[in-house]
């Protein structure tokens, strides 16, 4: 009977009616079958949005990646870093681990497109001066101009994982290594290395502030970018990486609430009101999983006591959001999104979300099953409790009872997760970027590119095809924490800020912003301007270096207020030196 089921494990669902087999067999089998299915057309959807022979590549250049075909509602037809960075990294591994040897040609144009990027002068700066943090170009390889939350510090450093990866598998001395790839990581990394203490927008491009997911890649980047300099015979550089290393891991600790459990997704993030638990640090764990490094929490590998606890409290969050999650056990896998106070095209459930929190379990299916144990912890208890009533803190060797339960529980749980994923799809397979919150049509941009690629790893890793290693293994966290040498948070720069505005006696200029120098938004606190060159109202604050400053002008007359229009003005400050903005009342 067992061998009759086993030899036709991928055969048509009736034979999840085959007498003897558990339910737990059957709906293993089920989800087989569909991820059979799904692979070919999330891989084809991956590829068709890559120029310049992608069947939905909208025209862009050899090696850009559209976000989505979508034109309208919303334009998607942009290529951004993080996102073309996270799709070449699977395809970096499927090519650099022997699952598709076709890839190399694509490979190799998304790297020249995207030193091509490197270089295009765009609002937040140029290549030396901040450019590499603007999170999206135009599919023509120029710079978007149009208002936008930048910069975005993940950019870079997930760029630089994936061409280290690939290059890893070249080998130090190929000339392809020292005389292309090399060029880009080192300005991506000394541009992580200058700026990861400094502010800048979440991966979700909506707060200025410090992001989870942000300090973990970059922390990633310069722990592999390290040893990677030190195979070219930089060790200058190796010293400067493994040093800033060290400090992003300090403060990558910081974002740790210990009293709920979970890490706060942004923090620094000034006006901006929210729980902080957000799917962010659950694609945090799985971008930056190493399959050497245990169940090391400092790091927040998927199998740590945290990222177990995170990963309860973040699904947990969505459980009474979405009515399409109602009447689900608390054992459930259910749909997640990206944080429960999101609005964003009615702020629904993302496919990318709901994947990310299977592949997290599958990683730590991973690990367990490497190290030949389980551990529970304070910390993780009530994240194994939800699976397994019994659980209990302890070390369970894989030879114990609890080990079988427990990791029969884990893998039913993140089955379940894809198989949301699979009930809410679209027609064909069809990934968008989210699911309706109330009955699960897809919404927002079709065919995204991001959606599609996430369910690939998540299948992957499922299947035990991990990505390598990046030397997460034995690390200690200094310490005490530095700010780092950097343009970070240890400068100020002096901004002079100068408004032509015309006013009625009695009435006067203020500023306000983003800072604690410019009041946090707080009208009743913010700075009266001199008029003495009326109608130029000016004044000069010391503000933090390479940083994004958000801010607006008000008036005030007799305690009326009146604020500028919409949106935010914003700038990022140089990394020392002074600085000036001129502006018009708006
Ligand atoms: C567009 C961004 O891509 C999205 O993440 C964000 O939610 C909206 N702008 C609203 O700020
Ligand atoms: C909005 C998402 O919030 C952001 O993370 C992504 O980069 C863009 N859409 C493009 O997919």
């Amino acid at each position: 009977m067992r061998v009759f089921a086993t030899a036709l494990t991928f055969a048509t669902a009736a034979l999840a009616l085959v007498p003897g087999r558990s339910s737990f067999e059957r709906r293993q089998s089920a989800l087989d079958t569909y991820i059979t299915t799904q692979t070919p057309i999330s891989k084809a959807g991956v590829l068709a949005n890559i120029g310049a022979d992608g069947s939905k590549d909208q025209g862009a250049k050899s090696g850009v990646v559209i976000a989505s075909p979508s034109k309208t509602d919303p334009d998607y037809v942009y290529c951004w870093t993080r996102d073309s960075a996270l799709v070449f990294k699977l395809l970096v591994d499927q090519y650099t681990q022997g699952r598709d040897t076709t890839l190399n040609t694509q490979i190799r144009n998304w790297i020249a497109s995207q030193g091509r990027f490197q270089q295009i002068s765009n609002p937040s700066g140029t290549v030396s001066t901040g450019g590499l943090g603007e999170p999206k170009f135009n599919i023509d390889e120029t710079a978007f101009t149009g208002a936008w939350g930048r910069p975005q510090r993940d950019g870079p450093a997930l760029r630089a994982t994936t061409m280290i990866t690939y290059a890893n598998s070249l080998g130090a001395s190929d000339s392809y290594v020292t005389g292309t790839i090399w060029p880009l990581v080192k300005l991506d990394l000394d541009y992580v290395a200058q700026y990861w203490n400094s502010t800048g927008f979440d991966l979700w491009e909506e707060v200025s502030g410090s992001s989870f997911f942000t300090t973990a890649v970059q922390h990633r980047a310069l722990r592999e970018g390290a040893k990677f300099a030190t195979a070219l015979g930089d060790s200058t550089r190796a010293s400067t990486y493994t040093t800033q290393a060290a400090n992003a891991l300090c403060f990558l600790q910081s974002y740790w609430n210990p009293t709920s459990k979970y890490a706060s997704s942004n923090v620094n993030g000034g006006s901006v009101v929210r729980s902080g638990l957000d799917a962010n640090s659950i694609l945090a764990s799985i971008h930056t999983f190493d399959p050497n490094a245990g169940c090391d929490a400092a790091t927040f590998q998927p199998c740590s006591d945290k990222a177990l606890a995170n990963h309860k409290a973040v699904v947990d969050s969505f459980r009474a959001t979405y009515a399409l999650n109602s009447g689900k056990a608390a054992s459930a896998a259910v749909a997640v999104g990206r944080y429960k106070e999101d609005s964003y095209y009615g702020g629904n459930p993302w496919y990318l979300a709901t994947t990310a929190a299977a592949e997290q379990l599958y990683d730590a299916l991973y690990t367990w099953n490497k190290q030949g144990s389980i551990a529970i912890t304070a910390t993780s208890l009530d994240f194994f409790k939800q699976l397994y009533s019994s659980a209990a803190v302890g070390t369970y060797a894989s030879s114990t009872t609890q080990y079988t339960a427990i990791t029969a529980a884990v893998k039913t749980y993140a089955d379940g997760f894809l198989a949301i994923v699979q009930q809410y799809q679209g027609s064909g397979g069809a990934l968008a970027e989210q699911f309706s919150r109330s009955n699960g049509s897809p919404l927002s941009a079709a065919d995204l590119t991001w959606s599609y690629a996430a369910s690939l790893t998540a299948f992957e890793a499922r299947a035990s095809k991990v990505p390598a290693s990046w030397g997460a293994s034995g690390l200690t966290v200094p310490a005490t924490c530095s700010t780092g040498g950097g343009g970070g948070s240890g400068g100020t720069v002096a901004v002079t800020f100068r408004v032509t505005a015309t006013t009625v006696f009695g009435e006067n200029i203020y500023l306000t912003g983003n800072q604690a120098a410019i009041a946090n938004w707080d009208p009743n606190s913010a700075l009266l301007l001199s008029s003495s060159s009326y109608p130029t109202w000016s004044i000069t604050v010391n503000l933090p270096a390479s940083t994004n400053i958000q801010y607006k002008y008000i008036r005030k007359n007799n305690g009326a207020v009146t604020w500028e229009s919409d949106p935010n003005r914003s700038f990022t400050t140089p990394a020392s030196g002074s600085y000036t903005v001129n502006d018009s009342w708006r």
